[in-house]
């Protein structure tokens, strides 16, 4: 069995440690319990790899996997980077909502979450890009993320002429690679949460809360009281 043997975990382990029996106020405590114990066990080589699903103005749905930059469960959103011109930043400008799901297979874990879409700020953008590894940096300047190009060569050559700007590694007091502006981070502010895990013959153990949030045009994000229930597998 691939795997197997690999986690320390064994099945009856997970099958034991199921969702409280009085659920808890705030979900995302959990939920980045979740993550973190994710990256503690390292059984994938992307514990934080969720699907990211947007959709059009039309409601026409698309789906990826981006990676989970941090939860932060007060008051409550999931941060992750990427390309506001790419197809999902371009469908979350139009429909600012979203939805994600986490899957740890080893772990019989399933996690849902939906929400309303907030770019970052700009100066937070700036300080995660500076923070990420230098051939990221020059990767993201070089890729018009998901734009049609003409071959692989023909990115190659687009690599080239960032590096030739740039330099192929960071030098002391040396050039900074700029933020490219369509580059950037965003928050998904919680307003549904599902937490799964599998059970014995197939009787999972599920849960559901829901909450309102308000986010107001400068940046602002109100958010109501969760509200939690069980729901049958
Ligand atoms: C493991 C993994 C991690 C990824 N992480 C990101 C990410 O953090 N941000 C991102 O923009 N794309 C990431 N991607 C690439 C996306 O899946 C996708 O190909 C790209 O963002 C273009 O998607 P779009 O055309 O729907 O916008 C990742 C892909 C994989 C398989």
């Amino acid at each position: 069995m691939p795997g197997a043997g690999t986690t320390g975990y064994t099945r009856a382990i997970m099958l034991n440690d199921l969702l409280p029996d009085l659920l808890p106020a705030n979900p995302l405590e959990i939920a980045a319990s979740w993550l973190a114990e994710s990256w503690r066990r390292r059984d994938q080589p992307n514990p934080n790899a969720m699907v990211l699903a947007t959709a059009d103005a039309e409601g026409t749905p698309s789906a990826r996997v981006v990676l989970c930059k941090d939860i932060v469960a007060e008051p409550g959103f999931v941060h992750f980077v990427s390309n506001y011109h790419s197809r999902k930043g371009r469908e979350m400008s139009a429909n600012p909502r979203a939805a994600l799901v986490f899957h740890w297979d080893h772990q019989y874990r399933q996690m849902r979450i939906e929400g309303l879409i907030q770019r970052s700020t700009p100066a937070e953008s700036d300080a995660y890009f500076a923070r990420r590894a230098w051939a990221s940096q020059l990767g993201a300047v070089a890729s018009a993320q998901s734009e049609p190009i003409s071959s692989r060569a023909a990115l190659r050559a687009k690599l080239d002429d960032v590096t030739r700007q740039f330099g192929a590694e960071p030098v002391e007091g040396g050039p900074r690679i700029p933020r490219p502006a369509h580059w950037g981070g965003y928050l998904l502010w919680v307003t549904a949460v599902e937490l799964w895990m599998e059970g014995d013959a197939r009787i999972h153990d599920r849960a559901r809360w829901t909450r309102d949030v308000k986010l107001d045009g400068e940046g602002q994000a109100t958010v109501g009281a969760w509200h939690g229930t069980r729901l049958q597998p």
